[in-house]
């Protein structure tokens, strides 16, 4: 078959790419290996990550936050029910695409790609049959995996991955999580939540590197409240099984003594790697970069036909990201002008409570020699987040101190992942927190804190 376009990879980057350029006119075949579409974020990472922190919550909330409300309830874990609800949410998502790609005549080529050469790509099916498609253009969309700690080995029963801890067959008594990232730090709180005890470790001095130092302050008391321990400035030196479990010896990053920890369950959340094994990258010549396909300001390789998008490439791995990517990118092919605004892409973290952030932290103003003033507001002052009994955390409004353009927004609070947005779309704009704060919002609402911050920016905060 000849297309125009050929993506490898039905993840957010590759199937939102797909559909784009099939709306503008392309005939677009799609490789994709997984027997689902959708990529790592629909069958084993956005999707059933929020099913279950859902789920989770609702029985947390049931269990501690229900009788202060006057609702008596004895709430009892059915997990098999729990893991239901994720395995249809993920089904009805992955299904959905499968309906996108009939809607826009998408043929998808079930298999392993690899690139023959430019503007060519064979198929390797399940079954060892191999078929050569021609294509104009060629997208490498093939995302990420995880990535390893030396030495040990992800059996995805005692020593998990994402991809384990997202099927564990029953809560498990101690769950220890290397790496106080994103994905520890969310999938560490469905299991805390569900009872287990939840210790992590991790390598810096503080969670959540790359957020807004003062925001990972206050988010690590709050999950120590909720009985988070951490270990921090310690890495995992050695996992060893021990009965039905795992010993983890740890020991402090800077050196010293070793110390033994037990646990049912170890969790490895270091991070993910671009994933482009198998393609024939380095026989057709493209350039790599640790580990990473290089790129130009247009998605381009070094190859001529050749792009790549999303998690195999540089900037935040995020789905939204790569999504992104692939509007632009199949606009571009189509002879459009089109960019990614790489300043503001929204980063949500989705525990409870929230955490979400657009642009930069101080951290970043202040290694950038940026002049900047800030305005706070604390949810303990919010009617709303009263009446919810959600108080915990606050807004941060960064802006230029000659300007007032708003540079970064960072929030710890309920529906934080909701509420980033206004942020995200005043930016777009090029808006000041004069503008923010001179923006009507609805009383009673979380999102007066966003409006109060920015007027705090001002020192003219009404309810602080
Ligand atoms: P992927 O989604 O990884 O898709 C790549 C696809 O390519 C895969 O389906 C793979 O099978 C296929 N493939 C690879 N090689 C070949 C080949 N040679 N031939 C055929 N097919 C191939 N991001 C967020 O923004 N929000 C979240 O809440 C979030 N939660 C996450 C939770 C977890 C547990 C994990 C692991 C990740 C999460 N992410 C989240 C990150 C998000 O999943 C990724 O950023 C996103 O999936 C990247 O999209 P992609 O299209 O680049 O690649
Ligand atoms: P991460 O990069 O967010 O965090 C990894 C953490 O592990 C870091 O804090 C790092 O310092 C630490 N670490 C590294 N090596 C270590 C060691 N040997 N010992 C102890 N600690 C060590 O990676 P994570 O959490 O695995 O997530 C991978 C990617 O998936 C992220 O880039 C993220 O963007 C994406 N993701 C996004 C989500 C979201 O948007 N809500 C949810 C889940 C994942």
């Amino acid at each position: 078959m000849s297309y125009d376009l050929i993506v490898i990879g039905a993840g957010p980057g590759g199937y939102v790419c797909a559909i784009r350029a099939a709306q503008l006119g392309m005939k677009v075949g799609v490789v994709e290996k997984r027997e689902a579409l959708g990529g790592t974020c629909l069958n084993i990472g956005c999707i059933p990550s929020k099913a279950l922190l859902h789920a989770s919550e609702m029985f947390a909330e049931a269990a501690h936050g229900f009788e202060h409300l006057g609702v008596m309830v004895e709430p009892k874990l059915d997990l098999s029910r729990m893991m239901k609800h994720k395995d249809e949410t993920v089904a009805a998502n992955v299904n959905g695409v499968a309906f996108l790609f009939k809607k826009n005549k998408i043929d998808w080529l079930k298999g392993e790609g690899r690139i023959a050469a430019a503007g060519q790509v064979i198929v390797r099916q399940a079954d060892g049959a191999a078929t050569t498609h021609e294509a104009k253009h060629i997208v490498i969309a093939t995302g990420s995996d995880v990535a390893r700690l030396p030495g040990v080995e992800i059996d995805e029963k005692v020593v998990v991955s994402s991809t384990g801890a997202l099927v564990l067959p029953a809560v498990p008594k101690k769950l220890l999580v290397v790496g106080a990232g994103v994905i520890g730090l969310e999938l560490g709180s469905v299991w805390r939540r569900l009872g287990a005890e939840v210790t992590v470790v991790e390598f810096l001095d503080r969670i959540l590197p790359g957020m807004d130092g003062e925001v990972a302050k206050q988010f690590q008391r709050i999950l120590e409240k909720q009985g988070f321990k951490f270990l921090l400035g310690h890495k995992v030196a050695k996992v060893e099984r021990a009965g039905a479990g795992a010993r983890v010896s740890v020991e402090p990053a800077a050196g010293g003594e070793a110390k033994t920890l037990d646990a049912d369950v170890v969790l490895v959340a270091i991070g993910r790697r671009a994933y482009t094994a198998g393609l024939g990258l380095e026989a057709v010549g493209v350039a790599m970069e640790r580990g990473q396909i290089v790129i130009d300001d247009h998605f381009a390789t070094n190859v001529k036909g050749v792009y790549a998008l999303g998690d195999a490439v540089r900037g935040p791995m995020l789905a939204h990201k790569a999504e992104d990517e692939g509007v632009a990118l199949a606009e571009m092919l189509a002879g459009q002008k089109s960019h990614v605004n790489y300043d503001v892409i929204p980063g949500v973290v989705y525990t409870s409570p929230e955490v979400a952030v657009v642009g930069k932290s101080e951290e970043d103003l202040k290694a950038a020699g940026i002049a900047y003033t800030s305005g706070k507001f604390p949810f303990l002052a919010n009617g709303r987040a009263r009446a919810m009994r959600q108080t915990e955390g606050f807004v941060k409004v960064l802006a230029d101190a000659k300007t007032d353009r708003v540079l970064g927004v960072h929030i710890v609070g309920f529906g934080a992942g909701e509420m980033i947005h206004e942020a995200a779309v005043l930016m777009e704009f090029g808006g000041s927190a004069e503008d923010l704060a001179r923006t009507c919002h609805a009383h009673p609402t979380m999102s007066e804190a966003i409006k109060e911050a920015a007027m705090a920016v001002a020192k003219r905060a009404i309810h602080a």
